[in-house]
């Protein structure tokens, strides 16, 4: 595969990174169908649409990011990630932590390595702004990323149960 550059996103990147949603978010409800709805088939252009909007703001926020991994010209991945302060709570451990909203690499670009470098630049962009660890959600299936979080080192600390009635 052609050598892959981990960048900051612009806002040029916007229609790019939507077709790029769109498609993790499609690959979700493979793999939890019963609890993720799919958005059907992609627009002509997601210009006029809420998330192109959103990304904007998360691009130009400074408590907020999107790194993208570009291959010979082509976004081949995103990693959106935050940095927070949990609340103050008398009975919990308050941390300044990075939040990895999304993580997602081109199907047929994975297994390459993309996912790792991305993930690593994410977290040392949490890192540089304090934040001493880093934390991600993920849904539980066959195909999913559990091992793949595992592999870079990632531990589960709550689990979320449910039992259908
Ligand atoms: C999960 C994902 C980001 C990983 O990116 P990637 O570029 O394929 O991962 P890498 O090539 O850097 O893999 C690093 C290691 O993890 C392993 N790995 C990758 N995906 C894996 C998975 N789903 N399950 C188990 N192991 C996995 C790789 O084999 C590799 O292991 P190795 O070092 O022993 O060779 C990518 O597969 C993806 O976008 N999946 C769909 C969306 C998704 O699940 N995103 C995360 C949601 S929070």
């Amino acid at each position: 595969m052609t050598a892959i550059t981990i960048r900051p996103a612009t806002l040029d990147d916007r229609e790019a990174l939507c077709t790029l949603y769109h498609e993790f978010h499609e690959f979700h409800v493979r793999g939890v169908p019963d609890r993720l709805l799919s958005l059907g088939r992609p627009p002509e252009t997601y210009e006029d649409s809420d998330l192109y909007e959103a990304l904007g703001r998360i691009i130009e926020a400074e408590d907020s990011t999107i790194l993208v991994g570009e291959s010979a010209g082509q976004i081949v991945g995103l990693a959106e990630v935050y940095v927070r302060h949990d609340e103050p709570n008398p009975l919990r451990a308050s941390y300044l932590h990075g939040d990895l909203q999304s993580l997602a690499v081109k199907e047929g670009f994975r297994r390459h390595g993309v996912g790792t470098e991305l993930l690593s630049a994410a977290q040392e962009w949490a890192k540089a702004r304090g934040a001493t660890e880093m934390r991600a959600d993920t849904w539980e299936f066959e195909e999913g990323p559990l091992g793949f979080y595992e592999k870079c080192g990632y531990r589960t600390v709550r689990r979320n149960l449910i039992r259908g009635l």
